[in-house]
């Protein structure tokens, strides 16, 4: 790390973990949950012809960078003294609230398609979750649970709308600037746009700070059959279960972030998250399917020279494949 760059956060901040930036959070920092997101390791390592940097969010405690979002709006509904909350997901946003809200004794209402993984809900379950099974895809259960929330007058928390998780998110772009500042690319899967957006804000909030002049290029990764930026296709990429959000409610916002730094979205099929998951297994990084979408994508963009040799690519690795019990 260079000397200026541990100025600017300074000796204020003894912390090597996320609350290392609590004075950058909309939160007083006096109730946190135990668990606390780690500051993930970025690993770099030389793929194709560009500096391809791996940040491994799947270390994170519940094994996927939503810890991130989910430990900003727990530490802000305790502060509210808010104890029942209702949100929908696909299994890792779940598993994650699941997670901080235990100790922090909020009793949490999950609503997930009734396809979601198996093993992830009977963590949530075990987690003391009350599990909320849906019939139909992702989007129904987000219905569901803006339903029974109004119905129940409970706080709805989804990731999807809270403002508090990007909050959360943001503090990837902070890390990534003190370990290796500013990279020219970033891709990341993207399904309701959580990392996507988080990223914007933090490098946005950097350049409003004066610490770094110049935005990365975003690159949403969606999967197959389920774009949203991309133009749809047919054939459905099952694999990429985190991912297969058609209608993200933030979805305008998606747009504003790729056009401001000359984004762009790359879809990737379900044999193509095979093979780089498999490529990414076997250099030892452990993910579950809908992270390896990234490295699809980054092969695609040096073949096509979008992202020319040299480039320094961020690549954040979200979810852990500790969690594919039942086999890919
Ligand atoms: C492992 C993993 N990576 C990426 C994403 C995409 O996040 P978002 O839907 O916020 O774009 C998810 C979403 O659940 C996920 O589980």
């Amino acid at each position: 790390m260079e000397r200026e760059h541990y100025d600017f956060f300074g000796s204020l901040m003894p912390y090597l973990d996320t609350r290392r930036y609590i004075q950058f959070l909309p939160v007083s920092g006096n109730l946190l949950p135990p668990p606390v997101p780690a500051i993930t390791p970025v690993v770099e390592l030389e793929v194709e012809t560009v500096r391809a940097l791996f940040k491994l969010e799947y270390l994170q405690p519940s094994g996927s960078f939503k810890d991130r979002g989910t430990f900003v709006t727990v530490a802000k509904l305790m502060e509210e003294g808010i104890n029942e909350v209702v949100l929908d997901s696909s299994g890792n946003a779940a598993l994650s609230m699941a997670l901080y809200s235990l100790p922090a004794g909020i009793r949490v209402h999950i609503f997930v398609p009734s396809r979601a993984m198996p093993g992830k809900l009977s963590l949530i379950q075990r987690l003391g979750a009350v599990v909320h099974f849906t019939e139909g895809d992702r989007m129904e259960a987000h219905r569901r649970a803006v339903e029974f929330a109004e119905r129940e007058g409970l706080t709805y928390v989804s990731h999807w709308l809270n403002p508090y998780f990007l909050e959360g998110t943001k503090l990837v772009a902070f890390e990534v600037y003190e370990q290796v500042e500013v990279p020219d690319y970033v891709l990341t899967p993207t399904g309701s746009g959580t990392l996507l957006l988080g990223l914007w804000k933090g490098f946005k909030e950097l350049v409003k700070m004066g610490e770094i002049e110049r935005l990365p290029v975003l690159v949403a990764v969606q999967a197959s059959g389920y774009e949203s930026l991309c133009e749809r296709s047919s054939s459905k990429n099952r694999l990429a279960d985190g991912i297969a959000i058609p209608e993200p409610p933030r979805l305008e916002e998606m747009k504003t972030a790729l056009k401001e730094t000359n984004g762009l979205c790359v879809s990737v099929t379900e044999s193509e998250t095979m093979e780089a998951w498999e490529w990414l297994k076997d250099i030892g990084f452990l993910v579950e399917p809908t992270s390896a979408v990234v490295l699809s994508a980054l092969w695609k963009l040096v073949e096509t020279g979008e992202i020319p040799d040299g480039s320094k690519v961020l690549l954040p690795l979200t979810g852990s494949g500790l969690k594919l019990t039942e086999g890919i």
